[in-house]
């Protein structure tokens, strides 16, 4: 049976290594575009080492019209999933012009490339960041979009209303928009997971950086949320769980089972835990004493948000398996084995 040909574009990043395991091992043909801006190059070397297989490599920058263009006419792409982009939050509002430039020009120049060499199926990164802090929750894909707090928010917006217009004037083209919730831990092997380059943003790595004495301790943002121990409270989900909602959605589209050219879905785990929740589970399940202390809400963040995840269990049929024990667990197994391997 022949193959189906996926290009993956940031497929050295965290969120696309993991993916590129999945669909190598259901048996797709991969083909990884990325400018190693915040990965690398060996991580080629272990998504080789865990499948057996090495997906063909480019790096380029993907708002580079040209390059993108001659990648596409170089091979016969039966689908894009398209993870690269930039993701800070905090970088986004001190460069709102390269997050803006660097996220919408290669989905444009990837939309336009498809157009010409009838590329029929994209599966989009987006994210619950789009909700903003939602009305009612658990937030479902009926919620409006909130006005972006942030530069990079907005990109998200914005790409998926493009996808939107794109997939309804381009009969042709199909698109699925998957809105992750926070994505950690690591692959089972532990020879991939997250790999922020210099202080991370985020909290799984600042916990599994600072168990590790990397960082001297944790700063917890804010211990007077109205939530159930005052920390605020989000949708944590597994990297491996959330990579085989790509094979998912890829499916749909890729088999014509998508019922509207565009569609959008929630991927989390629909249960909300706390920033303290997720430490008692880190410090349990790794036997380790973290030291962490309490400061101002970090500006900018919401109280909380969790996933109503229906929509994609119903119609791709895809459900979370793994537990928030299971995702620190992942976590420090990766973290303890980068110190030993990398450094
Ligand atoms: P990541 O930074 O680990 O991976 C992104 C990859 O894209 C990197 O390898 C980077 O080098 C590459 N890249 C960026 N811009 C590029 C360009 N112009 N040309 C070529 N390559 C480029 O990030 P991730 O966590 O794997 O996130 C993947 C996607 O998921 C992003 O679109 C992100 O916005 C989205 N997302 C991430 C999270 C999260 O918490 N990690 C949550 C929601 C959505
Ligand atoms: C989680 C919780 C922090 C660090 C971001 C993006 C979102 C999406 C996921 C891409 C918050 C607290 C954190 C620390 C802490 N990414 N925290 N100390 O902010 O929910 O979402 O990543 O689309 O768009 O905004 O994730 O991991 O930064 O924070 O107390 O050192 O941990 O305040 O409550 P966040 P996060």
């Amino acid at each position: 049976m022949k193959k189906n040909k996926i290009l993956v574009t940031g497929g050295l990043g965290y969120i696309g290594s993991h993916t590129t395991v999945e669909l190598i091992n259901q048996g797709f043909q991969v083909t990884i575009v990325d400018n190693l801006s915040n990965s690398e190059r060996f991580i080629l070397d272990r998504i080789e080492k865990i499948t057996g297989t090495r997906p063909k490599f480019y790096e380029f920058d993907l708002t580079e019209r040209k390059k993108t263009q001659n990648c596409f006419k170089e091979n016969n792409f039966d689908a894009v999933i398209h993870f690269a982009a930039l993701k800070s939050v905090s970088e986004s509002v001190k460069k709102p012009l390269e997050y803006h430039n660097n996220n919408i020009k290669s989905l444009e120049n990837i939309l336009e490339s498809m157009k010409t060499h009838s590329v029929r199926n994209i599966v989009f990164s987006s994210s619950c960041v789009v909700y903003g802090q939602p009305n009612k929750l658990p937030v479902d894909e009926s919620a409006p979009f909130k006005k972006a707090e942030s530069p990079y928010a907005e990109t998200k917006q914005i790409s998926e209303k493009i996808l939107e217009k794109f997939t309804n004037s381009n009969n042709n083209i199909s698109a699925i928009s998957l809105r992750y919730f926070n994505p950690v831990g690591a692959h089972s092997s532990a020879l991939i997971g997250e790999l922020p380059k210099g202080m991370p943003d985020n909290l799984v790595p600042f916990i599994t950086q600072t168990a590790a004495g990397i960082r001297d301790r944790l700063v917890v943002f804010g211990d007077d949320y109205d939530t159930h121990d005052g920390t605020a409270v989000r949708d944590y989900i597994h990297i491996e769980d959330l990579s085989k909602a790509h094979i998912a959605a890829l499916e749909r589209i890729l088999y014509l089972k998508n019922e509207n050219p565009y569609e959008y879905y929630n991927v989390g785990t629909g249960k909300g835990y706390s920033v303290m929740d997720v430490i008692s589970s880190f410090e349990k399940v790794n036997n380790i004493k973290l030291n962490y202390v309490f400061s101002e809400r970090r500006e900018g963040d919401i109280e909380k948000i969790f996933s109503d995840n229906k929509l994609s269990k119903k119609t791709l049929n895809w459900s979370s398996k793994k537990s928030l024990d299971d995702m620190m667990r992942s976590a420090w197994n990766w973290e303890t084995s980068i110190n030993k391997k990398i450094k």
